[in-house]
């Protein structure tokens, strides 16, 4: 490392010292709303949402089916534009997809015809400090598939994994590109509870490691207050924020801890208000 190097790395130590509280807003939401028209039709997926997300956050949206969840990670990402308001990422309106963005869905979103390793190496070739090397590039994909313990396979197929490896390896190739907000989208019905008591700690392990923000949507209340700093319960179509619950216990928390039943509660039942309201 030359100086200047190691001067940035003591920066980005200091930052990540920093409490969530204390880190610049990064995403902001004013007045946000999605309203689909088709011909005569009009459906309001998404009410108004005013939201400020910080640097290093991992922000949880629980909600009903179909209040518009999906669709606030659509926008947040660009794939989608807001009715009304706006969504500003570090103070520049979202117009478009942009690698500082990437969605991991609930579909795992591999391709097949690559094998495990050339699908995070896929996510790393348009970035610039990795174009013309080669060698780099496939230090920095074994990197990633060891943070989800997946460097055995890295010659493996898409369809020799499980589906609880697809899903790490999907994590690995979202975070390829290193973006500033990982949005991901229920990624984990399905999976054996096992396997997802596994996910949640190597996300966790993720989150310790690289400060990265997230954004996730899940309809597993246990799940929310494992992984959230803080948890936004959505009301009914059009989807508004009902309450927002800050989870103060430390990480990597596990998903068994009896601790966690206090704000799986208390989510439930914002959730069970929401409804009647
Ligand atoms: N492109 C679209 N055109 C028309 N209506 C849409 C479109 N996308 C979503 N909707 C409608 O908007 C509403 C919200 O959908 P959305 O997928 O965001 O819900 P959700 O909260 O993610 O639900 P789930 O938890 O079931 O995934 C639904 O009524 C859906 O039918
Ligand atoms: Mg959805």
């Amino acid at each position: 490392m030359n100086t200047s190097e190691v001067e940035q790395s003591r920066t980005d130590a200091r930052e990540s010292e920093k409490p969530a509280a204390e880190a610049p807003v990064i995403l902001k939401l004013t007045n946000a709303s999605r309203t689909f028209e088709n011909g005569a039709q009009k459906v309001a997926a998404l009410g108004s949402i005013d939201l400020e997300v910080r640097e290093g956050e991992c922000v949880v949206f629980f909600g009903p089916s179909g209040c518009g969840k999906s669709t606030l990670l659509n926008l947040i990402a660009g794939f989608d534009h807001p009715t009304t308001g706006e969504i500003l990422l570090e103070g520049k309106p979202v117009e478009k997809p942009g690698p500082d963005r990437l969605m991991m869905f609930q579909e795992h979103a591999l391709f097949p015809w690559l094998n495990v390793i050339d699908n995070v190496l896929y996510g790393l070739r348009r970035q610039r400090k990795f174009r013309f090397r080669r060698r780099l590039r496939h230090v920095r994909a074994r990197e990633l598939l060891q943070m989800v313990h997946l460097d055995e396979f890295e010659k493996a197929s898409v369809h020799e994994l499980s589906g609880g490896m697809k899903q790490r390896a999907a994590l690995a190739r979202a975070l390829a590109p290193d973006p500033k907000i990982l949005l991901i989208d229920e990624p984990f019905p399905g999976l054996d509870a096992l396997v997802r008591a596994k996910l949640y700690a190597e996300l966790q392990e993720i989150m310790l490691r690289t400060h990265k923000t997230i954004l996730s949507v899940t309809h597993d209340p246990n799940e929310a207050a494992c992984l959230a700093d803080r948890v936004f319960v959505f009301t009914g179509r059009p989807g508004k924020i009902k309450a927002e619950i800050r989870v103060d216990l430390p990480r990597p928390r596990d998903i068994a801890d009896p601790k966690l039943a206090e704000f799986t509660s208390r989510i439930m039942s914002e959730l069970e208000q929401g409804a009647k309201a």
